[in-house]
């Protein structure tokens, strides 16, 4: 099998420019990919593809086979898969069967098949089960494979451009969070950590309860987002050492109303908003502001709820010293069906080792696997 398609693009190191003052991304080489038993077709496609798009690398392969090892060893030399052009007669492995091949590998990758006028069925399946860009049937008009292929290329560029953006944004969102929870005043640089393993907990909760990876992605990016209301709680009161007054508390409990007032001007989805308002009810309807219990309290509240209190409690607070991680387990498990949705922490019962590395500090690792999903 070959490695899993990392997002090599974004995990690259920055470079100084020659001020010193910027960075500028290195971009990773973007390959096309030529594939057909006739070497003489092969060659002489990827002599006119290099004349055509000299700023992508192109390869050329004799049979599916080796164009899926010669995918591997680009990926594995830090070079992007991004077109893949392959006949569909040939010896062994067919053209359709590569692209689908090719595409568990690297999903973003464009594949377009060359084919005879009888090869209907294939096409059929380059359609259905890899995602084919283009078919043209042979032999082609050049100027119709070129365009074809700068076509696939440049949506291959669009769409890494756009992963960047998405990536930066995420990034923006966390340093804000971490900033409006801990506020300059009491920066704390283990803030990030904390916002990073909540993101984790959260995500890894939500694949293990089967949600779609979309979901898990939003999961991630903002269960985060839960106690931004705090930042309209004052300091005094947040910080106090001992126990909260019952008016204390009352002020406290404001905070998830105070999040989502935060958000009302900003266009984002009742997902984010559940989250935030209802993350402190509980299954048994004890919970606050709502009173909300079961599952008429949001999935992803439920969620954010077990995420939340398990990093509380492995985390050193004004008022209580961080209980090791086997205490902190088992409380949670003897909340099943009191405090969190019993399925939730079914999940976190079947995930539990993985919640034991991310908090003992693999939250990177955590993060990369759930941000990027295989
Ligand atoms: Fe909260």
């Amino acid at each position: 099998m070959y490695p899993a398609r990392g997002l090599s693009i974004v995990r690259r190191p920055f470079l100084a420019d020659a001020s010193g003052m910027h960075t500028i991304r290195r971009m990773p080489d973007r390959y096309v990919l030529c594939v057909d038993d006739e070497a003489i077709i092969t060659e002489s496609l990827k002599r006119e593809l290099r004349a055509e798009l000299p700023h992508l690398k192109v390869e050329a392969a004799y049979s599916g086979e080796t164009a899926l090892k010669l995918l591997a060893e680009i990926d594995g030399d830090g070079g992007e898969p991004a077109v893949l052009v392959t006949d569909e007669r040939m010896p062994g492995m067919k053209g359709h069967m590569l692209l689908r091949e090719a595409r568990k590998a690297f999903p973003r990758m464009y594949g377009i098949l060359l084919t005879g006028y009888s090869d209907i069925d294939a096409i059929a399946h380059a359609v259905n089960e890899a995602g084919l860009f283009r078919y043209i049937h042979k032999p082609w008009e050049r100027r119709d494979l070129m365009m074809a292929v700068r076509r696939a290329a440049e949506l291959y560029d669009r769409e890494a451009e756009l992963e960047i953006l998405r990536r930066r944004v995420e990034e923006l969102n966390e340093a804000l969070i971490a900033a409006l929870e801990h506020r300059p005043r009491d920066w704390d640089p283990d803030s990030f950590c904390h916002v990073q393993r909540v993101a984790c907990y959260a995500a890894l909760l939500g694949r293990r309860l089967g949600l779609a990876e979309t979901e898990v992605r939003k999961l991630y990016t903002y269960a985060p987002l839960h106690d931004i209301g705090k930042s309209g709680i004052p300091h005094e009161i947040l910080d106090k050492p001992g126990r909260l007054t019952p008016e204390e508390y009352e002020v406290v409990k404001r905070h998830v109303e105070i999040g989502t007032d935060l958000l009302k001007s900003v266009d984002v989805e009742d997902f984010v908003k559940d989250l935030i308002l209802y993350h402190h009810e509980r299954w048994d309807g004890k919970g606050y502001l709502a009173g909300m219990a079961g599952e008429h309290i949001p999935l992803s509240a439920r969620i954010t709820a077990l995420a939340d209190c398990l990093d509380a409690m492995l985390t050193k607070r004004p008022y209580m010293e961080a209980l090791p991680f086997d205490d902190v387990a088992r409380e949670i498990e003897g909340d099943s069906g009191k405090r969190f949705d019993p399925a939730v922490v079914e999940a976190f019962r079947a995930e539990r080792e993985s919640f034991r590395e991310i908090a003992e500090g693999e939250t990177a690792r955590y993060c990369r696997s759930l941000r990027d999903p295989p």
